[in-house]
């Protein structure tokens, strides 16, 4: 299975902008899967909720739309991060969306970071998998890094891939992501933004760990960067780590309890 990244800088509000750069190169590439930055096509540090909801769509609103056609022509799993504005009501997830050909699956950011507890909605959709070709993908975005659990869930519900848009700013989330490839034998998929943003200075460094936790590319601290790399996705499904020594089975919950 081919899997990458596409590492950018989105330019705040240029929404349009934004998503036909990424369209664009979308058209070029040889892939199966290919994961997006956090917010990548309207940049991140939003004043207030009210400046947020001018650029909040519902999960199959226009951007999600222009996705899914190039997920039509060339049968590519896209996951991409949005706001995401409720149906209903004027409220805006920090949200993933994983685009195929014929259906859009959502995860809603757990663990929001720092001002984004202003204008976004925890999320409620909790840590799911979702089948593509023959692998499970499963997404987290950006600070739910640091949460072993959000990646523990996904493992456990049979994740093969974590797809992992971001926008980070703490610079050791890169180191961490190799810890959470091993903890849980999966592959794992950073697509990181980089550039600065009204103050905030993002890292770039987008990366693909194998399930041992090796880095099979990371990217430049401020460069744009396509990357695909091919992974067997048999090496997510052993979660032996010795002949004696399971990474699941040798779990004693019993013993977690507080
Ligand atoms: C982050 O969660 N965007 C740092």
């Amino acid at each position: 299975m081919k899997v990458g990244f596409i590492q950018t800088n989105p330019e705040f509000g240029r929404v349009k902008e934004n998503t036909n750069n990424i369209i664009e190169k979308l058209k070029e590439i040889d892939a199966d899967l290919i994961v997006l930055p956090e917010l990548f096509n309207i940049g991140y540090n939003f004043k207030d909720k009210e400046e947020l909801l001018n650029y909040a769509e519902t999960a199959n609103g226009e951007t999600a739309i222009a996705l899914q056609r190039v997920a039509r022509e060339k049968d590519i799993c896209i996951v991409a991060g949005i706001a995401e504005k409720d149906e209903n009501k004027d409220i805006v997830y920090n949200s993933a969306i994983m685009v195929t050909k014929d259906k859009i699956n959502v995860y809603r950011k757990t663990h929001l970071f720092d001002n984004e507890k202003k204008i976004f909605e925890p999320g409620n959709t909790g840590f799911n998998v979702f089948g593509y070709k023959n692998a499970k993908i499963g997404m987290m975005i950006c600070f739910d890094w640091v949460f072993p659990e959000a990646a523990r869930t996904l493992a456990l519900k049979n994740c093969d891939i974590i797809a992992h848009p971001a926008n980070l700013v703490l610079s050791y989330c890169p180191e961490t992501m190799k810890t959470r490839a091993i903890e849980n034998g999966v592959f794992t998929i950073t697509c990181n933004r980089f550039g600065k943003e009204k103050g905030l200075d993002f890292i770039g460094m987008s990366q693909i760990t194998d399930t041992k936790g090796n880095i099979l590319y990371r990217a430049s601290e401020d460069k744009e960067e396509i990357k695909v790399v091919e992974i067997n996705i048999e090496e997510a499904r052993s979660k032996s780590m010795t002949k004696n020594n399971h990474l699941f089975e040798d779990r004693r919950t019993e013993m977690y309890e507080l």
